[in-house]
């Protein structure tokens, strides 16, 4: 996985829900109205194991909550405030990299991201967020990028560890996972954007 991705994107821009990243048999694109069937079955394929480290699962019974997800996500392309990108495979959905906290004024973002879990151990997360993080740097020109793991969750914090992020705190009780607080690992990603070419 060491071509450059192509794509086709810009926030800026009004049709910034067209924007795509491809590479090799990779796609990722922002999730639109018409995935919700498809992004709800791979939920309810994957819901044992994404409730081990996703709190939002018993929201998400029916493809009606799927449907209220990507209106939320694409009222937040419309105010530059986040991205979800669905990733496929092939075409075929596998999973999502989301940027649920943009902060344009204060450079900064965080990353978010889920897998099915057939699909795991292939690097398929690290390449995608490596691509989500050049978008950042790069495009949007932001110059913070934040990752919050589970302190338990080793796949995850396997990622920002393996991209160059440095773990800067541990928060205790960050988030509530069905009755029990869990504390999370706060990885940061501090860098500036390539001058822009003359
Ligand atoms: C955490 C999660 C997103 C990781 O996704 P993933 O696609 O399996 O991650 P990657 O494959 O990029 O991780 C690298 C793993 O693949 C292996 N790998 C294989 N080919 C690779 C490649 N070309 N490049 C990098 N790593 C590669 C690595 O050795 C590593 O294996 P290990 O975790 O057994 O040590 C996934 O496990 C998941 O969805 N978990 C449940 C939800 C979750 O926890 N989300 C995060 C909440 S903070």
């Amino acid at each position: 996985m060491n071509k450059a991705p192509r794509t086709t994107m810009n926030i800026h821009r009004p049709d910034v829900q067209a924007m795509k990243f491809e590479y090799e048999d990779i796609t990722l694109a922002l999730v639109q109205d018409e995935d919700s069937i498809e992004l709800f079955h791979l939920i309810e394929k994957n819901r044992e194991y994404l409730r081990q480290w996703l709190p939002w699962l018993d929201m998400t019974k029916k493809e009606e909550d799927t449907k209220k997800f990507i209106k939320k996500s694409k009222d937040q392309y419309a105010q530059k405030k986040g991205l979800q990108f669905l990733i496929r495979k092939n075409g075929v959905l596998i999973g999502i990299i989301g940027l649920p906290k943009i902060d344009l004024e204060n450079k900064k973002a965080s990353i978010g991201y889920w897998i099915d879990q057939e699909q795991q151990g292939k690097g398929i997360i690290t390449k995608s967020s490596e691509i989500v993080i050049d978008y950042c740097i790069n495009e949007l020109r932001l110059n913070t990028i934040e990752i919050a793991c589970a302190i338990v969750n080793r796949r995850s914090k396997a990622i920002p560890e393996r991209l160059g992020f440095k773990k800067v705190k541990t928060v205790k009780n960050a988030e509530n996972l069905y009755g029990t607080m869990v504390d999370h690992d706060i990885y940061i990603l501090k860098k500036e954007p390539v001058p822009n070419k003359k």
